[in-house]
């Protein structure tokens, strides 16, 4: 059986432990020759190898394991490279969450104007790396991306890198099936969904599980309790921190008004904007949450190890984002032809949005990439608003490669999130002070 050799770019990612331990879980149908690890903070890169390294020692100890910071090394002859990279690290995305937030708006690393200040520190970035990936890999490569801001990163990709072998995807569509699927007992691989939107602006409009249509359940418990499942913990230990309970309690709301579609627990800073600042603490964010919690159980165990010798494996998360990772990646593999939902460029997918929006919809992956269903038509508010969020999205792409500052202004100033255009330019000309340095200047 073939054995694939498999990059992580963004190796170190407090993610990266968990996704390993999810292909090792698959190394008998999914088999791995090597497992490099790259990332451009060689010091962060070696810490998280650390823990890495223990998974790989527990579940496949004859796996070779490379780290390095060297791009012609970390690709040369890959066949799958996994990236989640994130620009500017957690810091900087306390920026993006505090600097709107000081301003009155929501301030989220991938909504509104957080996301977009996220989105033109990664932009070149991707571009980079779609480019040493061309350089050195196996020219039948794959890259199967988690970086954020997805639906910036996908349309600039799209504009920029036409034809990178590249499929970009979100974990949020999959946490939300399987607490579906926790709503009404089943196993979330049973679950077929319907869905159409852009990434992290998207609803579910169907849920049927051997072929019987369960939406009308799901829906009743959602419209009761949004998507909050009664033990989080056990479901999920990914989504289960205090603001994640909020987001899935928060899905109560928007179906209470819009009962028609489930939405994905990101249109909450869209729809609910005024009332989720009003619930945020300006100065303790997400960021801080992550820092304090996932980031900080990771450096401890490297800490711990570096005391004992002994690594604790219980010290990352495990769950559906690196198991989803793998299932697109063995789909593409094998052409297996799975379904899920991913971000494709519509070409009349959804009838009546434009043919060259990035959306996010259900395909099969075959191993040429995905194919997308077809949606048809949708309802003129989702229509509206998805409108309005791509031209958002398409505004700050061009305004990184026309480097210009009166299409970011545009972006932020029809972003859903913000009231006005002097809000807009307050809150656009402190992030381009925050950002030096990881922006494409803007004129
Ligand atoms: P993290 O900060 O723990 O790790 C990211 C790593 O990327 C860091 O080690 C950093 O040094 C590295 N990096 C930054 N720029 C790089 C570059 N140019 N080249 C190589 N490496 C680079 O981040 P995290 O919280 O683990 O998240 C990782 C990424 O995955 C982020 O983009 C995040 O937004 C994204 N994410 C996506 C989803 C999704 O479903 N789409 C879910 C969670 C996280
Ligand atoms: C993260 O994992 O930090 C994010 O990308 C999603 C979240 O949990 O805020």
């Amino acid at each position: 059986m073939h054995k694939f050799i498999l990059t992580i770019a963004g190796g170190g990612s407090t993610y990266t432990p968990g996704i390993v331990k999810s292909l090792l879980a698959k190394k008998e149908e999914f088999p791995l020759k090597e497992l490099r690890l790259y990332d451009n903070d060689g010091d962060r890169q070696e810490k998280v190898a650390i823990i890495v390294k223990e998974v790989v020692k527990e579940f496949a100890p004859e796996l070779k394991v490379l780290t390095t910071t060297d791009p012609e090394t970390a690709f040369s002859d890959a066949e799958f490279i996994f990236a989640q990279m994130r620009v500017g690290k957690n810091s900087m995305r306390e920026q993006d969450e505090k600097i709107p937030l000081r301003y009155g708006v929501v301030g989220q690393e991938t909504c509104g104007p957080g996301g977009l200040a996220y989105g033109l520190r990664t932009i070149y970035p991707m571009a980079e790396l779609i480019d040493l990936v061309e350089k050195y890999a196996n020219p039948k490569h794959w890259i199967v991306n988690y970086s954020n801001p997805a639906a910036v990163v996908a349309e600039a990709m799209k504009k920029l890198r036409p034809n990178a072998r590249i499929i970009n995807i979100c974990d949020m569509p999959v946490a939300t099936i399987r607490n579906m699927a926790a709503v009404i007992g089943e196993d979330r691989n049973k679950l077929v969904v319907d869905y159409f939107g852009l990434n992290h602006f998207g609803w579910f409009t169907k849920v049927t599980v051997d072929g019987v249509d369960r939406t009308d359940e799901i829906r009743k418990h959602a419209i009761k309790h949004g998507l909050l499942v009664e033990d989080m913990t056990k479901v999920d230990a990914q989504h289960s921190d205090p603001s994640w309970i909020k987001n899935w309690k928060n899905i109560q709301y928007m179906m209470e008004m819009f009962p028609d579609y489930i939405p994905n627990p990101y249109l909450q800073y869209y729809l609910l904007g005024d009332s989720i600042v009003e619930h945020t603490n300006v100065e303790h964010t997400r960021a801080n949450e992550v820092m304090e919690g996932r980031e900080k159980r990771i450096f401890d165990a490297v800490d711990e190890y570096n005391r004992t010798g002994e690594v604790d494996l219980s010290s990352f998360y495990t769950g559906v984002h690196g198991q989803f990772i793998v299932d697109v990646a063995m789909s593409l593999a094998y052409n297996l032809r799975k379904r899920f939902l991913v971000m494709v460029e519509n070409k009349g997918a959804v009838m009546n949005l434009p043919e060259d929006a990035m959306v996010e919809i259900p395909a099969y992956i075959t191993s040429d990439g995905p194919e997308p269903i077809r949606v048809g038509e949708i309802p003129t508010f989702y229509k509206a608003l998805i409108e309005q969020q791509y031209a958002v999205e398409k505004l700050i792409v061009e305004a990184a490669i026309e480097h210009s500052y009166t299409k970011a202004l545009m972006a932020l100033t029809l972003s859903k999130t913000v009231p006005s255009a002097f809000k807009a330019k307050e809150i656009l000309d402190e992030l381009i002070k925050a950002n030096k340095g990881y922006w494409p200047e803007l004129n």
